[in-house]
């Protein structure tokens, strides 16, 4: 379980999310978390600078804003759940089916300490559950009720073969 950021305008923050966005575009992921590099602290990061560039693990997802979250909360709205494949550059070569609330709220602060609200759904809103789950040390499989729907990736998706994993 990692840590919160103590000091908001800590010079080193931004070297952090420096190394993990690269570590993230690397692996073509959606997101990433700092204890994913080995940094316990409450730091994650998601999204695209630019929408139109879909990530290709994810063709058909929403696109997600390029957001940079310390410490963050999260507020589920309402009781729906929906399920959605995942991948992780923690568990690597494989994808599952997770389910995840539909809609929540999510807080934080970005980098210049300013607080960020937001109400996100879908694939947006299971990208902010996935990463924030890292902070607890709680990884996809940990979240899945039927274990028959965890797999390669290359089986499961062959034209998703050889890519690497988020
Ligand atoms: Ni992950």
């Amino acid at each position: 379980v990692s840590g919160p950021v103590r000091d908001l305008g800590a010079p080193e923050l931004k070297t952090l999310v420096d190394d993990m966005f690269e570590t993230m575009h690397a692996a073509n992921g959606a997101g990433l978390a700092a204890p994913q590099i080995g940094v316990p602290l409450r730091v994650v990061i998601f999204g695209y600078a630019d929408p139109a560039l879909r990530n290709p693990r994810y063709p058909d997802a929403d696109p997600v804003p390029q957001t940079i979250l310390l410490n963050p909360v999260l507020q589920p709205l309402g009781e729906e759940m929906e399920e959605g494949w995942e991948g992780c550059l923690s568990v690597p070569g494989l994808r599952g089916v997770v389910p995840r609330a539909t809609k929540l709220r999510y807080a934080g602060f970005d980098l210049d300490g300013r607080r960020i609200e937001r109400v996100a759904e879908g694939f947006h809103a299971r990208v902010v559950q996935h990463e924030c789950d890292h902070l607890d040390g709680i990884l996809y499989p940990m979240r899945m009720p039927d274990l028959s729907r965890l797999g390669f990736t290359d089986v499961l998706f062959p034209e998703l073969a050889g890519q690497p994993d988020d």
